[in-house]
């Protein structure tokens, strides 16, 4: 149904005008460096799957949404969806296809911000020729599952960010398309409207059997929603069942600790600990193997312990150990 093939996409690199000589040299020929987006992404999503693709901010996520959409070209390999190429034969891939892009970047400018939610959803029923006797049924329906039956009349500019990812998420309910690709659909939402688009989309691939490709940087909704889930950061890292993920993810580490200890501690335990150090007091995080802890707390016994835990390490942290995102271990 849906297959990436050694996907790959690099940026052309930035061009910085004629101002200075080395970008004259550019420009005409020497070599510049290219951005690396996507390197060999290869999967297969089955019909009425959750493939989750997760990844950090610029793993290439939306690259591949703008690449699913027909936007952008792939610098090399391809990405069939119903056995078409989504580029070159785009015009048939679009009409059984449904995009919500981030928040209220609505890519294709479909929402009409001086029609209400009802138009709307009318004038998009229509684009995507779902019939006339069908419309109004399916556009209550939506309506009804994501809260939104009494804003029907309201102009679309006037909603919240989050009822605009609504309306968008009601868009799919509409069409019932056979393909969904979702692009962080519910990043910077409150919990409440998270939930109700979660809904939706169980709710679309139960009834309509539709195919969903979901991206996200949270593990959690990743989780939650998918089937199975790409890890990657540009390059694939993991795929697997969600549960599966975080059991590879925890092998590797099992406890973490965390402890404040008094002064400005040297970081040299020989674990994988990280330290931050602050008006004369130190806040160490170390992950380790079961078996290591003792030996660590050992080595930190030299010190004047202010603060000591030792937890099981979460899916959470195993992700953000991965991706070296230190600075927002808690
Ligand atoms: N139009 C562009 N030109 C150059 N580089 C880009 C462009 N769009 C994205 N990138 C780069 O490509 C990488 C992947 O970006 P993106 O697909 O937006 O990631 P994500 O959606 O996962 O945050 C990042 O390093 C980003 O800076
Ligand atoms: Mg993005």
């Amino acid at each position: 149904m849906i297959e990436a093939m050694n996907l790959t996409k690099y940026y052309p690199p930035p061009f910085k005008g004629f101002l200075d000589l080395k970008s004259l040299k550019d420009f005409f020929g020497a070599p510049r460096e290219e951005i690396p987006a996507l390197i060999d992404l290869n999967f297969k999503v089955k019909e009425g799957e959750i493939f989750g693709l997760l990844g950090p901010n610029g793993a290439g996520k939306t690259t591949f949404c703008k690449i699913a959409n027909g936007l952008l070209l792939p610098t090399r390999g391809q990405l069939l969806i119903n056995g078409y190429d989504s580029v070159k034969e785009h015009k048939k891939v679009a009409k059984d296809m449904f995009t919500v892009f981030t928040g209220e970047r609505d890519m294709w400018g479909i929402f009409q911000w001086r029609l209400s939610i009802y138009k709307n959803l009318r004038f998009i029923a229509r684009l995507w020729k779902v019939s006339e006797s069908e419309i109004n049924k399916r556009i209550n329906y939506a309506l009804d599952l994501l809260n939104l039956k009494e804003k029907r009349n309201e102009w679309y500019q006037k909603l919240s960010a989050g009822m605009k990812q609504k309306v968008y998420i009601a868009s799919a309910l509409v069409i019932q398309p056979k393909v969904l690709i979702l692009d962080e659909p519910t990043v910077f939402l409150d919990i409440i409207t998270k939930s109700e688009i979660h809904n939706a989309i169980f709710e679309l691939v139960k009834e309509f059997g539709t195919t969903v490709i979901l991206t996200t940087h949270d593990l959690h909704e990743a989780e939650k929603l998918s089937d199975r889930v790409l890890l990657f950061s540009k390059k694939p890292i993991l795929e697997g069942k969600p549960e599966e993920i975080s059991k590879r993810l925890e092998v590797e580490f099992d406890k973490k600790v965390v402890a404040l200890v008094k002064g400005n501690v040297k970081c040299d335990f020989g674990f994988k600990v990280q330290c931050f150090s602050k008006d004369n007091v130190t806040r160490i995080v170390a992950y380790l193997r079961e078996s290591e802890v003792a030996q660590f707390l050992d080595g930190l016994s030299k010190y004047k312990i202010l603060s000591l835990k030792v937890e099981e390490l979460t899916l959470e942290d195993a992700f953000l150990l991965i991706f070296n995102h230190s600075k927002k271990v808690e």
